[in-house]
Order: C-alpha cells, then structure tokens, then sequence
C-alpha cells in the first residue's frame, strides 16, 4: 500500500472504531441500556446492566453493577432490589429530568420503577467509574450524584465507598433476602448504618 493510501485507510479505520469498542463507558442523554447491555467501567473491572437473577421461576431482572468476568460476577449494587424487571426492561438517561430511570413495559408502559434522585437536574452523562461507582455527571465533569452514596439498595461496601450520616441524609447497607434475590422482604434482612438501626428480625 502507498502511503497515499494509508493515511485514508487509517481515518476509515477511526471513524469505525466507535462501532467496535461498544461496551461503553459512559451513557449519553436519552441513551438508552437495554436488558443485557452494559455500561463497563474505562479498565474493565465493574460493570453495570440489567441482569438476569434467580433459579427456579425463570429469570428477573434487577438493574445492577458487579465485578466484571472473569472475576465471578459480584453483585456490589442493585437499584429496583423489590420489583424484578421483565426482559423488556430498559434504564435511560432522561433529557428532561437529567436523571437515570429504570422503566419496563411489561409493568406499565410509563410507569418508572426507579430513579437517581439527583435534584440539580444539570448531568448529561452517566459513567461507571473503576472503584464501581456509577456516577452523574455535568457538562464540566462534576458528579452531581453517585450510587456509593446511594447504597441504601445494596449490601455491599467497596474500597472508597463509606457510611455517611448527617442532618438530611444517611446511607445504609441492607441484607439479600438469599444469596440469588435482592429483595429485602419481611423476614430476615438486616440494614446496618449510622442512626436508628433498623433491624427486622427473623431468619437469613
Ligand atoms: C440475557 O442473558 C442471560 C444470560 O446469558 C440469558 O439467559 C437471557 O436469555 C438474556 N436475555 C435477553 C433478553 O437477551
Ligand atoms: C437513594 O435513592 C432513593 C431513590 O432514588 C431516594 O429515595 C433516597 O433518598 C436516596 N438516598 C440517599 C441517601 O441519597
Ligand atoms: C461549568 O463551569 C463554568 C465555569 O466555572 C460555569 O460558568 C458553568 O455554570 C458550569 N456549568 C455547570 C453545568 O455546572
Ligand atoms: C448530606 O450528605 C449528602 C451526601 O454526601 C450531601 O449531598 C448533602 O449536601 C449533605 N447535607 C448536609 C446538610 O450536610
Ligand atoms: C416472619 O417470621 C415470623 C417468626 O419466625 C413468622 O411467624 C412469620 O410468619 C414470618 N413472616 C413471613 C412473611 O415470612
């Protein structure tokens, strides 16, 4: 090949290269992540996605980040932990509300069955970040909300990650119902955190 052909054939090259690298990392307004995409963090350790869970009844799907393969596939967050999703089910980075909304279908066409709680409605990306933080983020790369901080769902604390407590807001880590369902039932889940414990008793 020339070297007249070369450089051309380079800028192809790069102009495809967006279509080959498609676990992305980070999710654009009103991108959307349908059931079994996923958002990978820049060095491959975490990954976010809905996710199929559970043996007996067939699948749900919960909306999650756990450690990427080959690592076994740890759960470390989960949003929508009480209403399992349908394999229709889809997160979206809203351009009018500029938060992350879990919405499924099979459950009502317009019913959200979660949000990100972010109140300053600025973001317009959403990125999973290497320590397995899933972060907002706005046009001048401030995180305006992140799922450490938002770990009331989940039962699992990462390296970097802590348990806050102030005059407005608290998180907490709460027990799985079982090893494969995140619900957190009537029975047999404990939540740990600073504050009032609440902790229900019963059976794990
Ligand atoms: C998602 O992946 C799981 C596990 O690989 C598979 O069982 C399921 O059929 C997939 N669902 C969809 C909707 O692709
Ligand atoms: C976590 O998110 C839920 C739902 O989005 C919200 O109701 C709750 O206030 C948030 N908790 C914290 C500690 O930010
Ligand atoms: C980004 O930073 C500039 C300069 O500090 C500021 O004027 C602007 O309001 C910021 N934008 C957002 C979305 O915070
Ligand atoms: C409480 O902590 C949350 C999370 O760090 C923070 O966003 C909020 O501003 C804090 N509120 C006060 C009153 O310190
Ligand atoms: C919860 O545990 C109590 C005491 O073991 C039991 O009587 C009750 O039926 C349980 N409830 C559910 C919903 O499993």
């Amino acid at each position: 090949m020339d070297s007249g052909k070369v450089l051309p054939t380079l800028f192809l090259l790069l102009r495809l290269l967006p279509v080959w690298t498609s676990p992305s990392p980070t999710l654009g307004l009103s991108s959307r992540l349908n059931v079994n995409d996923t958002l990978v963090s820049p060095w491959g350790h975490f990954e976010l996605g809905i996710f199929a869970f559970g043996p007996s009844q067939g699948p749900k799907y919960q909306l999650c980040i756990r450690y990427a393969a080959p690592i076994e596939q740890v759960v470390t967050w989960v949003a929508n932990r009480d209403v399992p999703l349908s394999n229709k089910a889809y997160l979206e980075l809203s351009t009018v509300d500029r938060n992350l909304q879990l919405f499924d279908p099979a459950n009502g066409l317009n019913k959200r069955l979660w949000i990100s709680s972010n109140t300053e409605r600025i973001a317009i990306t959403a990125q999973l970040l290497d320590m397995g933080n899933l972060v907002l983020m706005d046009s001048n790369g401030t995180i305006t909300w992140d799922s450490f901080k938002n770990s009331s769902t989940t039962d699992t604390l990462l390296p970097g990650q802590y348990l806050y407590k102030n005059d407005t807001k608290r998180n907490t880590l709460t027990s799985w119902l079982t090893n494969d369902n995140p619900a957190t039932g009537k029975n047999g889940t404990y939540t740990f955190g600073w504050g009032t414990l609440a902790s229900v008793s019963g059976p794990i």
